[in-house]
């Protein structure tokens, strides 16, 4: 008899789904994965007001597939002219469930981040005071700090004052990539959680720099050593509440990928479950993928769990080469394990 798996049906904390085509295209393969998913806000212009979410959660509604059971979660870009205001009308509206941190320059259409963390005191503030969770990009874009540092000394430069100064201040450090980012979210409150892609579970550095420079591995936070990877698989399987699914997919055109400036990013929507699910199981760990996948996130943002559930039977298949113009992660390899569909 097929081996099966079946789980309530997750939510993806942490996704990228861009406008225009590329909604279009990625939507559906993200509307199929999960019930909800957390929005982020960089496209360009980047999404910084309620106004414009509403209008940027209309475009992704009128984008799902007919039947389609799926719940974008809004979010918006917090910038220095980001205002007290804007924190207070985004906690009110139902629609909104964070504000996202990048710093100035830290990746893909990050231009309008915050270049001093100092000047945003108020607006930390008026997030801690609202209980309106903050989600952070969580490196340093200092020129001098080598790109595999940047995590854990965002971490020691940033991060430590901010939970310190905003004690119940709710924190995601987004897609973490360091055994220090596993370290400083066990040991901060429970107000402090992180989310873990897929990509930075299944691979290390070499997947993306030997015997060639593979652009479609390219993501940021970069993929770092093993024993960092070590450490998130830990983080993953421990049953911590505080660790929890955010695929982080974020498509871009192949001819953006695979240039000589080739940009930040790697797509894992069409398959993230089954992705999470080898990665768990080459753990020996598919006991802890429901807690990661399903129930932690929600409790989280304070969201109600969701009740239906999704089966995946233990059947080999190959990865499309690619989904129109975006070159899927794992590109022409196999996955051990389907989604029912
Ligand atoms: C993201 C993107 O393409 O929007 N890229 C990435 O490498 N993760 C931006 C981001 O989340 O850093
Ligand atoms: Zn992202």
């Amino acid at each position: 008899m097929m081996k099966t798996l079946t789980i309530t049906r997750p939510d993806d904390w942490h996704t990228h789904v861009r406008n225009g085509a590329i909604l279009q295209a990625v939507l559906p393969h993200t509307a199929t994965q999960f019930a909800r998913a957390i929005i982020m806000p960089n496209l360009k212009p980047p999404v910084t007001t309620v106004t414009q979410a509403l209008v940027y959660r209309e475009e992704i509604l009128q984008a799902l597939p007919t039947g389609a059971n799926f719940t974008p979660l809004m979010t918006l870009y917090l910038t220095a002219a980001t205002t007290v205001e804007d924190i207070k009308a985004a906690a009110e509206s139902d629609a909104i469930h964070a504000f996202k941190l990048y710093p100035a320059g830290a990746t893909t259409n990050s231009d309008a981040g915050v270049a001093n963390i100092a000047t945003i005191y108020p607006l930390l503030a008026a997030l801690e005071k609202h209980q309106l969770p903050l989600l952070l990009h969580g490196e340093v874009t200092d020129e001098s700090c080598d790109i595999f540092d940047r995590e854990r000394v965002f971490i020691d430069r940033h991060l430590t004052t901010i939970t310190r100064d905003f004690p119940s201040l709710r924190v995601v450090l987004e897609h973490v990539t360091t055994s220090e980012a596993v370290q400083f979210v066990v040991a901060a409150g429970d107000n402090v959680a992180a989310t873990i892609t897929p990509q930075h579970l299944l691979f290390n550095r070499n997947a993306m720099l030997v015997g060639g420079i593979k652009p479609h591995y390219y993501c940021l936070p970069i993929l770092k050593r093993e024993s960092h990877r070590q450490a998130l698989i830990n983080a993953a399987i421990s049953g911590s509440a505080k660790f929890f699914l955010g695929t982080d997919s974020a498509p871009h055109t192949r001819d953006l990928k695979e240039n000589s400036c080739g940009c930040a990013g790697c797509y894992s929507a069409f398959g993230a479950l089954e992705l999470y699910t080898e990665a768990f199981e080459q753990a020996d760990a598919l006991d802890k993928l429901e807690g990661f996948a399903s129930f932690y996130g929600a409790d989280f943002y304070r969201l109600p769990r969701n009740t239906d559930t999704v089966t995946l039977e233990k059947s080999t298949w190959t990865i499309p080469s690619s989904y129109g113009d975006i070159t899927p992660l794992k590109a022409g390899e196999t996955l051990s394990w389907k989604l029912i569909r």
